[in-house]
């Protein structure tokens, strides 16, 4: 036999998603007749705004559906900027944003444009896991940092500082985070950004959860608003998406703000890996930003907050550990610890003896990953009462 694998080494190193086969296991479950409480799942339980679906109609019927620019529609590009204005207090140029097929594009996109074979990048470990493969897939060396609550589940500048080497090309974080829902503090992220600047490195930080933060004040219009990196440096990558904040997962369209000097060959990159972000959903979310859709998203996002004030004093209550209040997203990150030294276990029996589905620490890293779990709040209210109290009754709290 050939002495080459079948497949590319680097497909041996791309792990699955456990929370997909925790998702499969529920399904077969109550597939036989069984009712399970949901609370893997890591997509808003909202469907997409009906002006967005309406818009997405309308373009269709219309029969304007071509391929865009690769860099996205005008129009949409202009809005997103905008965006960053109302919300977010930033000025954008347009031509720095570009849309993508999901943030997952943008990522990739972005990974592509810095990463060369055996270039490190640092992650924190817990981390959404697709950037540890992202890197790998383009012969990069991830480094995932152990982060815990002493640091919000983030990284440092610090941190950042300690593990640089000759081979560290950049640093991709996301605040908030998922899994932990913690953000960086505007200032620890004033730290990491001349940090990274002064080591010459690339700054990534994905935001796609920061128009779901929480407990913020009067964080809309007021003192206390959800910061993004932007406004602290224009030398960054800033990864976002339709998917999350605007609950639009299915329609696959995310955005990057890039420094101007590297969006000709973001463009190129994507015109030769994707050609442009799919169209219908272009138009679509064009009316993300109409005021209706705006107060629609601003109600889900109290019920996310309402969900999470309910959920995280009820999980303390039964005996797991959170030690640091998650602000934003919709997950929470709990240590098992008092239960099981393996989550994975853990996940099989508390979908198979309580009916709840959760997924195993193991997904987002290897630090700690045994003695920690994912709860999504991605389901309503009384289903989330539902599960802790079947919870209570499994742990005989
Ligand atoms: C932190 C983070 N970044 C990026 C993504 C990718 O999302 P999408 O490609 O739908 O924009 C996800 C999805 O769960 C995520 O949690």
């Amino acid at each position: 036999m050939d002495a080459r694998l079948e497949t590319a080494a680097r497909v041996a190193d791309i792990a699955p998603f456990h929370v997909m086969e925790v998702q499969t296991a529920a399904r077969a479950l109550e597939a036989a007749g069984r009712s399970v409480v949901h609370m893997e799942i890591g997509e808003p339980d909202f469907p997409t705004p009906a002006p967005v679906v309406a818009a997405a109609q309308r373009a269709i019927a219309d029969g304007g559906i071509f391929y865009t620019s690769a860099l996205g529609l005008p129009a949409l590009r202009t809005a997103i900027a905008r965006h960053y204005t109302d919300h977010y207090g930033v000025a954008i140029a347009p031509e720095r944003v570009m849309v993508t097929a999901g943030s997952s594009a943008a990522l990739l996109l972005v990974l592509a444009l810095i990463v060369d074979r055996d270039d490190r990048i640092l992650l924190p470990d817990p981390a959404y896991p697709c950037n540890r493969h992202f890197v790998r897939v383009l012969e990069g060396d991830p480094v995932g940092i152990p982060v815990g609550p002493e640091s919000n589940y983030q990284l440092t500048a610090n941190l950042i500082d300690r593990n640089w080497t000759p081979a560290t090309r950049g640093v991709l974080i996301a605040s908030p985070s998922n899994p932990t829902g913690t953000v960086v503090p505007h200032d620890e992220m004033q730290r990491i950004v001349s940090t990274v600047a002064q080591r010459r490195g690339r700054l990534i930080v994905d935001e796609i959860y920061l128009g779901l933060t929480y407990g913020l004040g009067a964080h809309r219009n007021g003192h206390d608003k959800p910061r993004s990196v932007l406004d602290l440096t224009d030398d960054v990558f800033v990864i976002s998406s339709f998917s999350k904040y605007f609950n639009m997962t299915g329609w696959r369209l995310g955005w990057v703000v890039a420094p101007e000097r590297h969006v000709r060959d973001l463009e190129k990159l994507a015109q030769n890996l994707y050609i442009s972000p799919a169209a219908p959903s272009q138009h679509a979310a064009l009316a993300c930003f109409e005021p209706a859709t705006l107060a629609i998203l601003e109600d889900r996002r109290r019920a996310f907050e309402a969900r999470r004030d309910y959920l995280v004093p009820a999980l303390r209550e039964l005996g797991f550990g959170i030690p640091v209040m998650p602000t934003g997203g919709f997950f929470v990150y709990a240590d098992c610890s008092k239960f099981s030294h393996d989550s994975q276990q853990f996940c099989r029996d508390v979908l198979d003896n309580a009916g709840v589905a959760i997924t195993p620490g193991l997904d987002f890293g290897r630090h700690r990953a045994t003695e920690h779990v994912r709860f999504a709040y991605t389901i309503a209210q009384e289903k989330l009462e539902d599960g802790v109290a079947r919870l209570a009754r499994y742990l005989g709290r």
